[in-house]
């Protein structure tokens, strides 16, 4: 069986013995087609539910301007000054791989005039993202989101009804219930800068106490001292004066009133008085899916609203929300769940032949089985029929068609029925039709271009 690759993303292969010359870069990782099951399941439905709330898809560039990220994210925050890969183009420009997909859609709202269309513009996307991170289970340097952005409205209802679509997302995958919804209004422009003095000063003369990183934090982004994972921080982040005491009156109704819409739609959410989020661009609500076992190590998925960066990224004030779920966390945590997803690969029908003239007489008639919604493979080597019919066994065909040099001259095909081994001799032209009858119309794959999956 194939090693899972998804799970075992950097285990390294030297104990399977010798090691092939090309691997795989550290933290990233071949999507095999088991995976792929996954990766069809999870689309299906998130396209499902966004198509169902009014949203439209969409797929900004693999790579921007760096500025793009660094504006937006905030230079300070660990995407932007450890995790970005970036890298100059020829003429010496800065360009990186989107470790994100807020930012890009912010701009391309902006960039193609979205502000003209009827508001809010509501857009979903589903994407890989590359983070330089220190790879482990869970964290890999390239990784799939699905993620919706509702900019243009400005009303808590939004930032409930995105909760609650998130929440329906994992729900219709199985999972949700592994998940508590952690909560938290982080304040916006008017009242965050006060209560960010007040928690330097809370801090002034306890930097022995911080860990490396948060002594360059308490300059530089103090609200991130709230949610550092190391122990000794804390410790002091439970006893520091709490964002929610200084938040001003337009921020506390609106925490109130998204807990109040959650309720009613009878979502269990946790407060988190210390949850802030990693990125800058963030204003009043936040939110995480955390591990109801793991806590913030392996969050799902996060989000919030951030009404202040299509201003700062050059467009008019506008209000804005979003949320963004890792994919590759989503399927580990459904395989540990052994949630079966539904797939249609298998095989109907193996087409073996003998002979040249068999072979050409072969050909047209896979092209019809397929045609007709049979998904066929032919064995179009020189194998012996025996040989033929052995690889028909191993992938797994309930029916194998066959054609020796016999049913050419006679205008024939065998049908074989490879559970109960019994055979029956048809006339080639209908082939097909007794295929279909055998298959049954429910069981046909035919192409359907309102059903394409991507
Ligand atoms: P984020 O919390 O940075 O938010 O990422 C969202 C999710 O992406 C995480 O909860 C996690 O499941 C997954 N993820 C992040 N980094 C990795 C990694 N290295 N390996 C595997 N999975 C990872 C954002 O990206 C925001 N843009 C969300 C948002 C949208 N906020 C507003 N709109």
């Amino acid at each position: 069986m194939a090693k899972d690759l998804l799970t075992d993303a950097d285990d390294s292969s030297e104990t399977q013995g010798q090691k092939p010359p090309f691997q795989t870069p550290k933290g990233v990782h071949d999507i095999l087609p088991k995976d792929h099951e996954y990766h069809t399941f999870i689309k299906k439905v998130v396209r499902h539910r966004c198509r169902q709330a009014g949203f439209r898809r969409i797929t900004t560039p693999m790579f921007e301007f760096t500025d793009v990220f660094a504006r937006s994210i905030g230079a300070t925050s660990d995407i932007v000054s450890k995790e970005m890969y970036t890298f100059e183009d020829k003429k010496g420009r800065s360009l990186t791989l989107k470790p994100e997909s807020t930012a890009g859609v912010v701009r391309a709202y902006i960039q193609n005039g979205m502000q003209s269309m009827p508001q809010p513009v509501a857009l979903y996307y589903i994407e890989p993202h590359f983070r330089y991170d220190r790879p482990q289970k869970g964290r890999y340097r390239q990784f799939w989101q699905f993620g919706f952005e509702v900019i243009g409205e400005s009303d808590p209802a939004i930032d409930a009804q995105l909760i609650y679509l998130a929440w329906k997302i994992l729900d219709d995958l199985g999972i949700a219930q592994l998940f508590s919804i952690q909560l938290n209004n982080i304040g916006c422009a008017q009242c965050r800068p006060a209560y960010t003095q007040v928690l330097k000063d809370f801090y002034y003369g306890k930097e022995r106490s911080l860990c490396y990183n948060c002594k360059d934090r308490l300059e530089k982004n103090p609200l991130r001292l709230l949610d550092c994972k190391e122990e000794d921080c804390q410790i002091l982040a439970q006893i520091a004066p709490k964002l929610t005491d200084y938040l001003c009156e337009d921020c506390k109704a609106f925490d109130r009133d998204v807990k109040e819409f959650l309720e009613e739609m009878k979502i269990d959410y946790k407060d988190n008085p210390s949850l802030v989020r990693g990125l800058d661009y963030y204003t009043k609500t936040v939110f995480e899916f955390w591990d109801k076992t793991d806590g913030a190590q392996n969050a799902i998925g996060g989000g919030g609203r951030y009404d202040g960066l299509v201003e700062l990224m050059g467009g008019q004030p506008t209000a804005a929300s979003g949320f963004a779920a890792g994919m590759d966390r989503i399927i580990a945590n459904m395989k540990r769940e052994k949630i079966k997803v539904p797939q249609k690969d298998d095989l109907h029908v193996f087409v073996a032949q003998l002979g040249q003239e068999a072979k050409k007489r072969c050909l047209p008639l896979i092209a019809d089985l397929r045609d007709a919604g049979i998904k066929t493979m032919g064995a179009l080597g020189k194998g012996s029929i025996k040989t033929q019919l052995r690889m028909a066994d191993k992938f797994n065909v309930p029916y194998t068609i066959i054609l020796g040099l016999t049913e050419v001259r006679e205008g024939t095909a065998i049908i074989r029925d490879m559970k109960v081994g019994s055979q029956k001799t048809v006339p080639f032209e209908d082939a097909v039709e007794e295929m279909v009858a055998l298959i049954g119309e429910d069981d046909l794959d035919l192409y359907s271009p309102g059903e394409a999956v991507y």
